[in-house]
């Protein structure tokens, strides 16, 4: 984690500070990230339905609304319960297209009690994030659950 990460946490962190309501907390951080993070064109939250992962707070592009679990990078990254970090979207077999200036992509799965989803983040670079992106997107996502 380089220090402008650890300073986003601390802000993301006071941002949310007093406030528990997870749709409200999912809008804040879409804003704050998608604002403060370099060559990142979505960001934004899935929340689970059934077998599906359906479309909440985000920055970008309009979206899918309805993903499959099991498929694309957010289904397997949650029917997984694993971080997913694709370098190039197009290589990855059952991609789902929202938006078709995404190149790559990170997804943070959260399983809490009534809390499930994924945190999703596309970049319109190749290989744009590492694993120290990705641990900071599982930071993120801990605060978000700590709320
Ligand atoms: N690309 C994702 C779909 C969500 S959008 O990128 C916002 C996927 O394959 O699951």
């Amino acid at each position: 984690m380089d220090n402008n990460q650890e300073l986003l946490l601390q802000q993301l962190a006071a941002l949310l500070k007093g406030e528990h309501d997870p749709l409200a907390n999912a809008a804040n951080i879409s804003s704050f990230l998608y604002h403060s993070l370099d060559a990142v064109n979505w960001l934004g939250f899935y929340f689970q339905q059934g077998d599906e992962l359906v479309l909440g707070p985000f920055h970008g592009q309009p979206a899918c609304t309805r993903l499959p679990i099991g498929q694309g990078v957010c289904g397997t990254a949650f029917a997984n319960d694993k971080t997913l970090t694709v370098a190039d979207v197009s290589q990855f077999s059952g991609h789902i297209y929202c938006d078709t200036a995404s190149q790559s992509e990170v997804v943070v799965p959260f399983k809490q009690e009534t809390l499930k989803g994924v945190l999703d983040v596309d970049s319109p670079q190749l290989n744009r994030f590492n694993a120290e992106d990705a641990a900071f997107f599982e930071r993120v996502v801990d605060i978000y659950l700590n709320q």
